[in-house]
């Protein structure tokens, strides 16, 4: 166990050290502990590096690979998985810098778990809380499993894109609509949870990432296409999000201001964003092994859901039927509708439906693993 000089000011070693049973290392240069283990020897006695709680600070100097104290020291020396669990102030966790080096940590290969969104120390609200023990743990527990974890789905990559897209008109107003991005958000877990390696695309949304899963987030249609496009190649593509069919033709610089007359007419002109996927389904090159879209339909489900497979050249289409109260709740009637036929599933919940899916996949590739080898 290393403490740091900062996380001194918080707990005292003798506390740490008694309530984990460990030793706590703490001086880089100290002779006792270098005498009982060098600090390149520290870094790769375990099987696994938790740096909790993650400074932003800390990650600032993991990310540029300094190493002027014990821990950035033992983060470089280390050839051991490194989980990052970070904790800090909302702005500090959502400043243009602490992104940066987040996203370079996670292009290193550490991993970097999302923080909890809630009331902070400070008394401000966001994300930057410490996530809950029992998450921690899940992601210990999932990373001491092996580094591309088990299950059916092992060894595969996945892109799912979810939730609504935002398309600005101004510099304080936008073009959105109702997703919640709750399905898209379930798919993605249920294939992290089968082994898959899953990259999740996402719009705005409220929702928080789930564990084992590294999330992109964009705003607008264009941005989410190149996110995609960034993520690619992979096995399995399913597009999720509800982007946004128009955005506006020109974003202006500053606030666009009322004329004043009550009968003014203001016209808004859009033009439409790209498919983003009908580009990955027409791809030649690169194109993933199973590329699934989602439709909602309100009147002849499988018809309508048979013409947007063969449009946007998918393989399999998740029909969701919105004629009832589906939209918007937590449960989901699904048709799949596949080049060979359609299955109706029954009336479940939104993760029933995504770890059916996630099932289904992983069937899929068995199978023709199976056949391939025969
Ligand atoms: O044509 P429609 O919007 O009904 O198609 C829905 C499917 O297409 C969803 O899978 C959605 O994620 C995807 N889509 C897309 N890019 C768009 C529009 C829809 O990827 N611009």
């Amino acid at each position: 166990m290393i403490l740091t000089r900062a996380g001194a000011e918080f707990v005292t070693p003798l506390s740490l050290g008694s309530l984990s049973g460990d030793k706590v290392y703490q001086e880089l240069f100290s002779l006792t502990d270098e005498a009982e283990m060098g600090h390149i020897e520290l870094s790769r006695s375990a099987d696994l590096v938790v740096v909790c709680p993650a400074t932003a600070d800390l990650m600032a100097r993991a990310a540029s690979g300094l190493a002027n104290d014990l821990a950035s020291t033992a983060l470089l020396a280390t050839d051991k998985p490194v989980l990052m669990v970070p904790a800090m102030n909302v702005r500090m966790w959502e400043h243009a810098a602490t992104k940066r080096n987040v996203a370079q940590l996670r292009a290193d290969g550490v991993t970097v778990m999302e923080p909890d969104v809630g009331p902070m120390a400070c008394g401000e609200f966001g994300a930057g809380r410490l996530p809950e023990p029992d998450r921690i743990a899940k992601e210990v527990r999932r990373l001491l499993a092996g580094p591309q974890g088990h299950g059916p789905l092992a060894g595969f990559r996945a892109v799912v894109t979810a939730g609504p897209t935002r398309e600005p008109l101004d510099p304080v107003r936008f073009i959105s609509n109702h997703s919640s991005g709750r399905q898209g958000y379930a798919i993605a877990d249920a294939l992290a949870r089968l082994g898959a390696d899953v990259r999740l695309v996402t719009g705005p949304t409220q929702l928080p990432v789930p564990d084992g899963v590294t999330a992109l987030r964009v705003e607008t249609a264009v941005e989410m296409q190149d996110a995609v496009k960034a993520s690619l190649p992979a096995d399995i593509f399913i597009g999720v999000a509800a982007v946004a069919d128009w955005r506006p033709a020109t974003r202006a610089q500053g606030k666009l201001k009322l004329k004043g007359g009550a009968d003014d007419k203001v016209a808004l002109q859009l033009v439409e964003n790209p498919d983003i996927l009908k580009s990955i389904g027409a791809k030649r090159k690169d194109r993933p092994r199973l590329v699934i879209g989602f439709a909602a339909e309100t009147s002849d489900v499988e018809r309508h859901a048979r013409g947007k497979l063969a449009r946007k050249g998918c393989d399999w289409i998740v029909a969701n039927d919105v004629s009832g109260d589906v939209m918007g709740g937590a449960d989901n009637e699904v048709l799949l509708v596949t080049k060979a036929g359609a299955e109706r599933w029954p009336r479940m919940g939104k993760a029933e439906v995504a770890m059916k899916l996630a099932e289904r996949i992983a069937a899929t590739f068995d199978d023709s693993q199976t056949n391939a080898a025969e």
